[in-house]
C-alpha cells in the first residue's frame, strides 16, 4: 500500500512540469485565440476565374461538369479592371465584420498572388497582371479588420498533384513526386506567411490526404516559426485551431471551444450570375444571432465578379446587416455563448462579466417576454441601441421554492427592429441559473 502511494506520488511529482507546461499553453492558446472569439463576423471571399463563365469554384472541372481546358480559358476573362480593395474593405467594415478570409488558392491552383513557384497565378496568367491579395490586405488593415487567407491543400491543376477524380488518377503511391508536391506547397505558404502576415489561414481539402501525408505537424510548426500568433481554422487534419461547420447551422453548441460557420448568401461560394437565391437580410441575422448565442461566429461569404465588382445583392445584405449589428454591437461583439432555450425561446449571448444577458428577440411579441429560471436579482431592463427602459416582473415565485418566478418582460411593438430587437436585462450580480450549478 504504501509503495503504491509512493509510486502515485512520483508519478504526480513527474508529471507536475508537464501540467504546469500545458496549462500555460492552454493560456496562452486561449490569448491568440481572443480576437477570434470577440470578432463574431468574418466575411469570406471567393474571388477566382470561375466567376468569369460563373461556374463552380474548382469543382466544376473536377466534377466533369467542365473539361479543365475550358475552365483554365477563364484566365482570359479575370480582368479586375474594377478592383477597388479600399471599397471592399469599407464595405467589409461597414456590415460590422471584425475579420475578412479571401481565397488566395483554391483548389483549382490558380493563385491571387504572384508566387514564384509556378506560372498558374493572375498576375502571369490574366490580364489582372498583378496580386490581389496585398493592396486588400493593406486596405484591411487600414480599417483595422484582421485579416485571413484561404489556401487549399490540394492543388487539382498541378502536375504533381495525385489529383483522384471520378476513378482517374494522375498517379498513384509516388511518394517522390508527393514530397515535390509538398515542397512547393510550403514555398507557397512561406510566401503567404512572410509577404502578408495574416492574422488567420483558413486552410481546405484537408480530406485527400491524412495528417501524415499532409506533414500537417510541420506545416503547423512553419506557420508559427514566421507567424507565431497565427489562428488555423480546422482543417489541417486536426491541427487546426476551430472547427468549421459548413452551410447548415448547428443544431446544438457544438463542443469545440472556438468554432466558425461558413455560409454563402446565395447557393455559391463564387460568383455565379443565375444564382439568384438569396437569403434575405433578415435570415443571414438570424442565422448570426444562432450562432453567437452558441458562443461561434458566421463567416459570411461574398463572391466579387471578374472585374473586381460587389454584386449588388451582396452590398444590399452587407449593407442592412451593417445597420443592425451597429445598432446592436454591444450585445453581439465580446460577448459570450447564452442561456439554452429552456430558459429563453430565442437566441441569447451574455456579457463577459455575466452581469448582462442580452435577448435576441426575431418576432413581434404578442404577450411579454419570458425569461425562466433566473436566480440573480434584475437590476434593470433595456432596449439595445435605443436605451428603452422596459417594464419587467417576476411572477409564480413561491416563497417555499427553490425555482425563480418567470420573469416577464413588456416589449413594445413600437420599440422593436426591422430584423431582430434586442432586449439587455442587467443584473445586480453575475448569472445564476436554476438548475446549474
Ligand atoms: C468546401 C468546398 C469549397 C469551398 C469551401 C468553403 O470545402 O470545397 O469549394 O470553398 O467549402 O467552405
Amino acid at each position: 500500500m504504501q509503495n503504491t502511494s509512493k509510486t502515485l506520488l512520483l508519478i504526480l511529482l513527474g508529471l507536475m512540469p508537464l501540467m504546469g507546461k500545458s496549462q500555460t499553453n492552454l493560456s496562452a492558446d486561449s490569448a491568440r485565440m481572443q480576437w477570434f472569439a470577440d470578432a463574431k463576423l468574418g466575411i469570406f471571399v471567393h474571388w477566382g476565374i470561375y466567376s468569369v463563365k460563373g461556374i463552380d469554384e474548382s469543382w466544376a472541372f473536377f466534377n466533369g461538369y467542365t473539361t479543365h481546358d475550358s475552365y483554365l480559358e477563364q484566365l482570359n476573362g479575370f480582368t479586375a479592371s474594377n478592383y477597388d480593395p479600399s471599397s471592399w474593405a469599407t464595405l467589409i467594415k461597414s456590415s460590422g465584420a471584425r475579420y475578412a478570409v479571401l481565397t488566395a488558392k483554391h483548389h483549382d491552383g490558380i493563385a491571387l498572388w504572384d508566387t514564384r513557384t509556378n506560372s498558374l497565378n493572375v498576375n502571369d496568367n490574366t490580364p489582372a497582371r498583378r496580386d490581389l491579395i496585398g493592396p486588400f490586405v493593406q486596405a484591411l488593415r487600414a480599417e483595422g479588420i484582421r485579416t485571413g487567407l484561404y489556401y487549399s491543400l490540394p492543388d487539382w491543376s498541378h502536375p504533381d498533384y495525385p489529383l483522384e477524380a471520378r476513378d482517374t488518377y494522375r498517379y498513384r503511391d509516388d511518394s517522390v513526386r508527393f514530397a515535390k508536391f509538398l515542397c512547393i506547397q510550403q514555398v507557397q505558404l512561406d510566401e503567404l506567411m512572410i509577404r502578408y502576415k495574416p492574422d488567420l489561414i483558413w486552410f481546405d481539402g484537408d480530406w485527400e490526404h491524412s495528417a501524415q501525408e499532409w506533414r500537417a505537424a510541420e506545416i503547423k510548426q512553419r506557420l508559427r516559426k514566421t507567424n507565431p500568433n497565427i489562428v488555423v481554422n480546422s482543417r489541417l487534419q486536426g491541427y487546426g485551431d476551430y472547427a468549421t461547420p459548413e452551410q447548415g447551422v448547428p443544431i446544438h453548441r457544438p463542443e469545440a471551444p472556438y468554432w466558425e460557420l461558413c455560409l454563402t448568401m446565395n447557393d455559391s461560394w463564387g460568383y455565379q450570375k443565375t444564382d439568384h437565391n438569396y437569403k434575405s437580410a433578415n435570415q443571414i441575422i438570424n442565422i448570426l444571432a444562432d450562432c453567437i448565442g452558441m458562443g461561434g461566429n458566421l463567416l459570411l461569404d461574398i463572391g466579387p465578379k471578374p472585374d473586381g465588382t460587389i454584386p449588388h445583392e451582396q452590398v444590399a445584405i452587407l449593407n442592412e446587416l451593417g445597420r443592425w449589428t451597429k445598432k446592436h454591437g454591444r450585445a453581439i461583439f465580446g460577448t459570450t455563448a447564452g442561456i439554452g432555450r429552456e430558459y429563453f425561446a430565442g437566441p441569447t449571448t451574455l456579457s463577459k462579466d455575466s452581469k448582462t444577458l442580452y435577448l435576441f428577440v426575431p418576432w413581434k411579441p404578442v404577450g411579454p417576454l419570458a425569461l425562466k429560471g433566473i436566480k440573480s436579482k434584475v437590476a434593470h431592463v433595456r432596449v439595445v441601441g435605443d436605451g428603452n427602459s422596459l417594464n419587467y416582473y417576476e411572477n409564480g415565485r413561491a416563497w417555499w421554492s427553490e425555482v425563480p418566478g418567470i420573469l416577464y418582460i413588456d416589449l413594445p411593438e413600437s420599440l422593436c427592429d426591422e430584423q431582430i430587437t434586442v432586449v439587455a436585462v442587467t443584473l445586480k450580480e453575475p448569472l445564476v441559473l436554476q438548475g446549474v450549478r
